[in-house]
């Protein structure tokens, strides 16, 4: 019986160290490491880009929402990958959490209080805005 038990925890260990081996671990947002969201918090993220987002950023993410007639600066055009590359994902979740006064970007970029206790909604919309890329 101890032997089973024995093995047991060899196999264990033994699984543990691959896995750590395997490149990158899953990430669990600890550390600024960013979160990869999952299904539910994607649902959740697309449901909020098209009711808050789209209204300046427009469904594509072109910067042409209905609300974004009237803006200066404009939203900007977020499938632009010079403008992609210049940015981290870390500011991206900042500008959405707290609005573009916190990153010195323009306050008509607003700040969404209730997204700041949700961080997997956060990346999910992180992720929706990498996906604007090239489009
Ligand atoms: C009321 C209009 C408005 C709404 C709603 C809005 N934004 Fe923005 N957003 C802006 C404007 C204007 C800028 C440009 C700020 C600047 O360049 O100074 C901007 C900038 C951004 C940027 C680029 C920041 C950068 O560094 O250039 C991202 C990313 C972004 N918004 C994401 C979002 C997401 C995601 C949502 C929904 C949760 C959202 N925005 C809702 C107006 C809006």
């Amino acid at each position: 019986m101890r032997a089973i038990y024995g093995m047991v925890a060899v196999l264990a260990v033994i699984g543990f160290a691959a896995a750590g081996c395997g490149g990158k671990a899953p990430s669990k947002g600890t550390g600024g490491a960013p979160i990869t969201p999952g299904p539910q918090a994607i649902a959740e993220a697309k449901e909020i880009y098209t009711t808050r987002c789209f209204t300046c950023h427009g469904m594509q993410g072109k910067g042409d929402g209905p609300g974004s007639a009237g803006l200066t600066p404009q939203p900007r055009d977020l499938t632009l990958e010079s403008w992609q590359a210049s940015v981290t994902d870390e500011h991206i979740e900042k500008i959405i959490k707290f609005g573009g006064s916190a990153v010195g970007k323009s306050p008509m970029m607003p700040p969404n209080p209730d997204l700041v206790a949700k961080p997997e909604v956060v990346a999910a919309l992180r992720v929706q805005v990498r996906e604007f890329a090239g489009k």
